[in-house]
């Protein structure tokens, strides 16, 4: 493995994505970063569903809660759950609001039996000049440990 700085940053609403990013931390060793919204969203499933359609549609950038300087990190891994075909809006917000220009994007996302969808292919649109490698992708959180491994040793 290469000694660039690695950066594991993810948004998770109930903790799939979550679990997968601190087994990729485990592997790596890299920086932890939890992409998190100033305004929570619903518990209330039918109307998390319901607000994630409106703001796809609507190109929502929430605020987050934290920033963080990305400019030391040459490797970041990003992970989201896929809402309604894609990563999620705080995803979003954190792709748009940080430069990535050059930088090495490992993406990762957990589903519900929909699988990745265009969650990799929107990623490349909105990091035109990232080098955005294959993506992992897990149903919800049943990716084995050595499966996790195997995708970051064949791809750095
Ligand atoms: C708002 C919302 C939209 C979702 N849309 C999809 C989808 O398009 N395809 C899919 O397979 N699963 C979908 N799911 C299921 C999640 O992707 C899945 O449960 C994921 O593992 C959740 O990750 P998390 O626990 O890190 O939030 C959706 C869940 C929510 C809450």
């Amino acid at each position: 493995m290469s000694d660039n700085k690695v950066l594991i940053a993810y948004y998770s609403y109930s903790g799939n994505t979550k679990a997968i990013a601190e087994k990729i931390k485990e592997i790596t060793g890299g920086d932890l970063f939890e992409i998190k919204p100033v305004n929570e969203y619903p518990r209330n499933y039918t109307d998390v569903v319901n607000q994630a359609q409106k703001e796809k549609e609507q190109g929502y950038l929430p605020e987050l809660t934290d920033k963080i300087d990305i400019s030391k990190y040459e490797t970041i891994y990003i992970g989201t759950p896929v809402w309604w075909y894609t990563f999620a809006s705080p995803v979003r917000t954190f792709l748009t609001e940080n430069d990535f220009t050059d930088k090495t994007i490992m993406p990762f996302c957990t589903h519900g039996g929909g699988g990745a969808s265009a969650t990799y292919t929107d990623i490349e649109k909105i990091c035109p000049d990232s080098d955005v490698k294959v993506g992992f992708t897990s149903y919800e959180n049943s990716a084995k440990d050595s499966e996790i491994e195997k995708w970051i040793n064949a791809l750095t």
